[in-house]
């Protein structure tokens, strides 16, 4: 059990299966190109059922590819020591994840092509959804209570550093024609009609019956049951027998969570933080 996070240039991460090493040349060195789809989201907003969207999308909804390799390896998370070895042996156009903030993400990238999807989510369901998550996995340093998770979020003192900042990092895209900005909000509201604004974005078409099978496939209750996707295989990294990525998958559930202080103080650390970015990019709000 690890009772510290990796540092690297001054942001937390998980102390296993990243290192600084690798951090560092991903910066540098990796090379995004044109023809990669990049999927990019502070930890705990939906990337999951992104990139579960996103492969399904690849493959027309069918589910054998899903149902058959596991999510990592169908997108690889480019900052992890395993992803980066496995995106930089893989020939043709990528499925690539990350958690990285803009500044610390392979500066190739923005001089590239490659379609770039953000998806952001409200920050108390983050933060709800990490407190969860992280409880099961060993990789993770642990607070002592919920309310100790709580200050050490707005702190910024989780793994991926300050939602707050990764937001704003990666907000310097928008308006460019290979970045799509989506929200777990309006996924969760209209899947249907953000996949096609997916598909419009990679320049895809879909039969109808096609984007039928991937609302079906990538559906909360599909993936929960799909041992590729839900997490279950990480079970040597966890304190529980079967971990499990799907929690509840729904908007708002840190209404259930926050103590009525917490979300007076969340409150105010929002509009603080966030004041100089549009009201319209928050749907929550
Ligand atoms: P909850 O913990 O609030 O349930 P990430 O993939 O970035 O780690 O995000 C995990 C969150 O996305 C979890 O939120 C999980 O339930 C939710 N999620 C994953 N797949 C989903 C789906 N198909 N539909 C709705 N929510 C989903």
């Amino acid at each position: 059990m690890s009772d510290d996070f990796l540092w690297f240039e001054g942001i937390p991460f998980p102390n296993t299966g990243l290192q600084t090493e690798i951090l560092r040349k991903v910066h540098d060195e990796f090379v995004i190109k044109d023809e990669d789809v990049v999927i990019v989201t502070y930890p705990k907003s939906g990337t999951n059922w992104l990139i579960e969207i996103l492969c399904l999308i690849h493959s027309k909804g069918d589910p054998k590819w899903v149902q058959s390799v596991s999510i990592w390896e169908r997108s690889p998370w480019v900052e992890s020591d395993i992803g980066y070895k496995m995106l930089s042996e893989k020939e043709g156009p990528r499925l690539i994840s990350s958690h990285l903030p803009s500044h610390l993400f392979p500066k190739s990238a923005f001089t590239s092509k490659a379609k770039i999807i953000y998806l952001l989510r409200n920050p108390r369901d983050v933060l709800v959804s990490g407190y969860f998550f992280w409880k099961q996995i060993t990789f993770v340093k642990k607070p002592k209570s919920w309310e100790q998770y709580f200050e050490w979020f707005c702190q910024g003192h989780v793994i991926y550093g300050s939602w707050f900042d990764h937001i704003h990092g990666w907000m310097s895209m928008r308006g460019k024609e290979n970045f799509l900005l989506l929200s777990y909000e309006e996924l969760k509201k209209d899947t249907r009609r953000n996949v096609e604004k997916i598909c419009q974005f990679l320049g895809k078409t879909l039969e109808p019956e096609e984007l039928n099978l991937i609302l079906k496939n990538s559906s909360f209750q599909a993936m929960r049951e799909n041992r590729m996707s839900n997490y279950s295989l990480l079970r040597v990294y966890s304190v529980v027998d079967n971990p499990q990525l799907l929690r509840k998958g729904i908007s708002g559930d840190w209404k259930n969570h926050l103590t009525v202080a917490q979300s007076e103080a969340f409150d105010k650390l929002f509009q603080e933080k966030m004041a100089d970015l549009p009201r319209e990019l928050f749907p929550w709000e």
